[in-house]
């Protein structure tokens, strides 16, 4: 299944062209970010999704806030340039342009909190395999209590600004855990994908977010159930998730998929594979879903 040759036709690398962005499906765009534990299968799901966005001809935008930045490897950017992406906080020129303060020259400097970002995707969106842009974002760093530096000021002003952009899906690839609700640097998204494996510490992470997902006031909020191998790892999750299981508006069961590991990181050749396997259909279903929440069709 990850021999390239057997791709199907409609999976060609088109790493670094330019697409044509004019065709546009939804009338607005939609936010969905994407938690859970560390490992759960975030980056692997929001690669496979950012392609099944672009094959029904949406504008797609992935968005890495993972510090570990290795979304663009699973979209199928190829190593050697995923390897010379500078994440947006390392472009400390345009920290400063932007912020008014460069990285790391101390506290208390003067910071311009909502600086104009509108040329960020412009200017450092990477252009992937099909219509995919990936825009990552780099580390974000923990502000003492009450400071703010310059890349946090310059990332929540990105965050704002992709909010606002129209007719594109954006799917936010973060980092393991649940910081990033905490910054609230998940607000205003539309969606959120909370996806676990059937482990205890996964569903308690997963328990967690939900809460904190509904507090910041996101409208769907799902479960994805991954990795799974029985009816017995359904309702284990089920049961440690108890009364939390209401917050979900779907619940999403994806099956462990040996292939994946064959293939990883590039998830591109699961696509190509078998489009009867359990795995691909579940993860199309999770696609065909957020289109209907994000499109309003439901
Ligand atoms: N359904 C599945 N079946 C088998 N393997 C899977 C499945 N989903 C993901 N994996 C594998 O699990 C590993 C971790 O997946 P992935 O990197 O997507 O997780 P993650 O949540 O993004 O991890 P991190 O928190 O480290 O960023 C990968 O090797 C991936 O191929
Ligand atoms: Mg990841």
């Amino acid at each position: 299944m990850c021999d390239s040759k057997t791709e199907r036709k409609r999976i060609t690398n088109t790493a670094n062209t330019i697409r044509d962005n004019t065709e546009k499906v939804p009338e607005e765009g939609f936010r969905v970010v994407i938690t859970g534990k560390g490992g759960v299968g975030k980056t692997t799901i929001t690669a496979l999704l950012s392609h099944l966005f672009a094959e029904k001809e949406f504008t797609t935008l992935a968005v890495d806030e993972d510090p570990q930045m290795n979304l663009p490897y699973a979209i199928g950017v190829p190593r050697e340039e995923s390897d010379m992406i500078v994440p947006l906080t390392h472009n400390l020129d345009y920290v400063e342009e932007k912020t008014g303060a460069r990285p790391g020259e101390g506290w208390g400097l003067m910071l311009k909190l909502n600086p104009d970002v509108t040329d960020v995707v412009e200017r450092f969106g990477v252009k992937g395999p099909e219509r995919v842009n990936i825009l990552v974002m780099g580390t974000v760093v923990q502000a003492a209590t009450g400071c703010l530096c310059p890349e946090n000021a310059l990332l929540e002003s990105v965050v704002r600004y992709i909010n606002l952009r129209e007719n594109e899906v954006i799917l936010m690839d973060t980092q393991a855990g649940v910081e990033h609700f905490g910054r609230a640097i998940a607000k205003g998204f539309d969606q959120a994908l909370l996806v676990t494996d059937p482990t205890f510490n996964a569903v308690s992470v997963v328990k967690h977010s939900a809460r904190l997902a509904k507090d910041l006031g996101i409208p769907y909020i799902h479960l994805v159930i991954n990795r799974v191998r029985s009816e017995r790892d359904i309702t284990k999750v089920q049961d440690i998730l108890g009364d939390t299981l209401d917050l979900f508006t779907e619940q999403f069961i994806i099956p462990y998929e040996e292939e994946l590991l064959e293939c990883e990181p590039d998830v591109r050749p699961m696509l190509s594979g078998d489009p009867g396997s359990s795995f691909i259909t579940g993860v199309m279903d999770i696609q065909e879903k957020l289109e209907n929440y994000g499109t309003k069709k439901v």
